[in-house]
């Protein structure tokens, strides 16, 4: 279903235009009963003139609290002094613990403020003994009422700012008249300027030399957060928010990594994912029956490409209704026979499954009605709310429900994907929940609406003739016949709001707060939260429902839950895909800055974008060169909307041969995306970075958002457009080794034409200073990929110096037991083995290659070979990782 995309630009063009005038008229508030207790201090904010009611009424008093965390991080907090106003519950988004670690015992951070009126900077140190201010709202009034927040910061001009999303704009933000709305939305086509599935209010500040640093604004309602300049040229960042608090963390840096890390301790390290969940994936909107799927199986094994998980969207339900088969199409027994066909052969089954419930008589609809787990009428509290999404009239879980929503939803898993006589799935793919909602508000006739509306016919539940699908066993063929769910009645939040058309309008492009979704009225169960409030968190708390459910069915291994819809933290329950794109060149281009931003900034490592696109036809030649970008996603998928030509990679001939070569290299290095995502698990550090991250001090990199770093060690410089077999890859001052033919290259700060660049291929620098571990040969999954040796591949630096890592463990255990994480350090053409070799696999290092070199020398006596075009020496040896070691070349 295509969301509607009508901008109702008149409407927020009328709230806009009156917007300055409102708000200048507004008293701010003067610091009070100041009280500094250390790393602590405390005040009383008091309103400081008549209110200005400019969008709801004008709070009286307010407290300040502001806490020096750690030694990078100062928490700000700005909140009513009755505690009245909502705030992000922390069942949702765990707060960090204040007290941090000081390890410096100096904070880097120093908060400065003056008391009338009110306002607050932000400053760090600089190493020359000075001070730069971060944030600063001098000058201005903070406006807090209770519909709308209010807070602007100075900042340089023409700052280098980036994330606030989820958004398909570039990766560093524009500086001028730019709005980012934050208000979770169905997004189809996934266009830019507007607002899309997640919410993350955080960016980071980059101020090249003087180093780096981030705003998290923990705050979940609808907001604006605008970026432009005063008439007169000053430069600034303004929130606009419909509610709560003004909840800020501030972090230190001074790197862009330091910054990533910071922020994972705010809201959380990432999850970290199954080594098979980094095979490639298939997927498509729109396979006719199991059969359809099975062909689909078989045709990537035929033409040799590795299909280690394959995907069913909706198609698979009864009249589309979750936790139900149909039938006729996807019978119960077939489905168990694909999926332990597909276990058989060391390959995954996922399925779609979506938060909307089928208001119709079926199971999932009852069970979920007697405990009373659904979400209900604001105007009519005894009756459940309905919408319209894929299976007509449905009803919303309530999240908030207290123990019966998730009891109700692990059951449903329990029953559904049950190993033993249900669908035994291997991970999940949620969707739809922002939450969509097909019906326009106010939505009050969903069964007409159905009726009156096309949604997407599901295929007729009739089953296309049986037929054979070769490679499968003889019987999978054709046979020849064929409670206590009611809140406490506390409404938390202050009371007489609108909460359907509060008095300042976000610019959210679905139009008013309450179209295409829940009502905003709604007031949830349990503590009593409205919908207006917590709206940006239902596919986060869909997310980690959904994690537990899965939990629940094994115990012991990491669960793969793909969601659409995301908040800040979501990481760290479940990775995400970037939407409804389209086979469009701009599509493709695009998801490296979102891939860059969920996976260097938010801290959601695992994502991707759909490959080949997903809305309309794709072409051979953007698929070709999808599949060749897509292998650098962590998460690597092949999705495809109902309707649209099939295309699948055995598609055609170029786009099956890009798909052998790449896999073929991804999974070679699959250990080094394993090592490094399991890094960022650990340490927060971002395994996926834009190029400023490792080259912070050169300032040609700050825009770059076509190429990327793989680890820290592999550069990647797609071909942008359509019709070109070249691309400008920026090259930073440093040594870098053409990965296909091994030329040892000195980056000078400068971009280099690379030309003649086939559909199948995609450049990729390996940085001077690296170990790469390498399996040693690909495979047609990755369980036969774990059984291979490994090469190490050193690429010396000027000072004929390496350095890489390589952390092993089971694949798949939530807390293995064994692990492995060895340093490899290259000097004195000795390769040394140190660190923990816990993991007890049988594993041995087959083969050592050095790049860069210019002839065997007297080494070739000893077993070296020379590889004259590469310039490697290599040597084959036979070294487990059981221990430490030292290699000699
Ligand atoms: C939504 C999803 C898309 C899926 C479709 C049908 O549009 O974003 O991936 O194919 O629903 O379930």
């Amino acid at each position: 279903m295509r969301a509607s995309l009508f901008l109702f630009a008149p409407l927020v063009g009328a709230a806009v235009l009156n917007h300055r005038d409102n708000i200048d008229q507004c008293p701010g508030y003067k610091a009070v009963n100041v009280n500094e207790q250390g790393l602590k201090f405390t005040a009383d904010l008091t309103l400081n003139g008549d209110p200005c009611n400019a969008y709801g009424d004008d709070l009286q008093d307010l407290k300040l609290l502001v806490e020096y965390q750690d030694d990078d991080r100062l928490h700000v907090m700005i909140y009513d002094a009755d505690e009245d106003v909502y705030q992000v519950p922390g069942s949702v988004v765990p707060r960090p613990s204040p007290n941090g670690s000081h390890k410096k015992g100096q904070p880097s951070l120093r908060f400065d403020y003056q008391p009338d009126p009110f306002s607050f900077r932000v400053l760090r140190d600089t190493e020359d003994g000075d001070e730069q201010v971060l944030f600063d709202t001098t000058d201005t009034n903070i406006i807090f009422e209770s519909q709308y927040l209010n807070l602007r910061t100075w900042l340089p001009t023409d700052p280098n700012l980036y994330g606030l999303g989820e958004h398909t704009d570039s990766l560093r933000l524009p500086t001028t008249n730019y709005t980012r709305t934050l208000w979770s939305r169905d997004a189809y086509g996934v266009p830019s300027n507007t607002n899309l599935y997640g919410n993350h209010p955080v960016y980071f500040d980059h101020r090249g030399d003087a180093g780096t640093h981030g705003v998290f604004f923990l705050n979940s309602n609808g907001m604006d957060i605008k970026i432009d300049k005063t008439d007169d040229g000053r430069q600034f960042l303004e929130y606009n928010t419909l509610g709560g608090v003004f909840d800020f963390y501030f972090m230190a840096g001074p790197t862009p990594k330091d910054v990533a890390k910071q922020y994972s301790e705010v809201v959380g390290l990432p999850a970290m994912q199954a080594y098979w969940t980094f095979g490639f994936h298939n997927c498509r909107y729109g396979y006719q029956d199991v059969y359809d799927v099975a062909e689909a199986v078989y045709n990537y094994t035929h033409a040799h490409i590795p299909l280690e998980t394959m995907w069913t969207d909706i198609d698979y339900m009864d009249a589309r209704r979750v936790f139900t088969l149909d039938p006729e199409r996807f019978p119960l027994e077939k489905m168990r026979e694909l999926v332990n066909y597909l276990h058989r052969h060391h390959q995954h089954y996922i399925v779609m499954v979506d938060p909307a419930v089928s208001a119709s008589d079926n199971g999932a609809f009852n069970r979920g009605k007697e405990a009373d787990v659904f979400l209900h009428r604001p105007d009519s509290p005894d009756s459940i709310f309905e919408g319209a999404v894929w299976p007509g009239v449905t009803v919303y879980p309530d999240w908030f429900n207290p123990d019966t929503t998730q009891s109700w939803w692990n059951d449903e898993f329990k029953r559904f994907f049950n190993e033993h006589d249900g669908v035994n799935i291997d991970g999940l793919w949620i969707d739809m929940n922002e939450a969509a909602n097909f019906c326009p508000y106010p939505c009050s006739n969903p069964e007409q609406y159905v009726k009156d509306n096309d949604l997407p016919p599901a295929p007729p539940s009739v089953r296309q003739p049986p037929r054979t699908i070769p490679g499968f066993p003889d019987d999978f063929q054709p046979k020849k016949n064929g409670k206590q769910r009611r809140s406490t009645g506390r409404k938390v939040g202050l009371s007489n709001r609108n909460l359907i058309s509060p008095p300042y309008e976000i610019a959210n492009a679905a139009g008013s707060l309450s179209n295409k979704t829940i009502n905003t009225d709604i007031i949830h169960a349990g503590d009593g939260y409205a919908e207006y409030d917590t709206h940006n968190l239902y596919g986060t708390m869909m997310s980690s429902a959904s994690r537990e459910a899965m939990l629940l069915r094994q115990p012991a291994v990491r669960p793969l839950v793909i969601t659409r819809s995301t908040f800040a933290g979501a990481g760290s329950h479940v990775g995400h895909w970037l939407g409804d794109n389209l086979s469009q060149w701009d599509k493709y281009r695009v998801s490296i800055a979102e891939m860059l931003a969920f996976a260097s900034i938010f801290q959601i490592p695992m994502v991707g974008s759909d490959v080949c696109g997903f809305g309309g036809n794709t072409t051979e030649e953007l698929c070709a060169r999808w599949a060749t970008l897509g292998a650098f996603y962590p998460f690597y998928r092949n999705h495809n909307e109902l309707g649209s030509i099939g295309q699948e990679f055995y598609r055609w001939p170029v786009v099956a041969d890009a798909a052998r070569k790449i896999i073929d290299i991804r999974y070679r290095l699959l250990d080094y995306l394993y090592t490094a995502f399991h890094r960022q698990t650990q340490t927060g550090e971002p395994f996926l970075q834009p190029l400023f991250y490792l080259y912070p001090n050169d300032a040609n990199t700050f825009s770059n958002e076509g190429q990327f770093f793989y680890g820290d060690s592999l550069l990647i410089s797609p071909v942008l457009d359509q019709g070109s077999t070249s691309v400008d890859a920026y090259l930073p001052s440093d040594t870098f080794y053409d990965w296909t033919t091994g030329a040892r290259i000195t980056g000078k700060g400068k971009s280099i034409k690379l030309s003649n660049i086939a559909l199948t291929d995609i450049p990729m620098h390996i940085r001077a200073g690296s170990v790469l571990p390498l399996r040693s040969k690909s495979a047609m999954t990755t369980t036969e990929l774990r059984t291979r040796g490994f090469e190490l591949v050193i690429a010396p630096n000027e000072d004929n110096f390496a350095s890489g890592e390589l952390y092993l463990d089971d694949g798949e255990s939530l807390n293995p037991t064994g692990t492995s994480l060895i340093h490899f350090t290259f000097s004195e053409n000795k390769l040394h083995l140190r660190g923990d070799f816990g993991y007890q696999g049988n594993v041995v290092v087959e083969t050592i290659t050095l790049l860069g070199q210019k002839n065997a020398g007297s080494r070739r006596d000893v077993g070296v070979d020379f590889d004259e075009k590469r310039q490697a020496l290599s040597k084959a040896v036979n070294v487990q990782l059981s221990g430490p070691a030292v290699i000699e070349l």
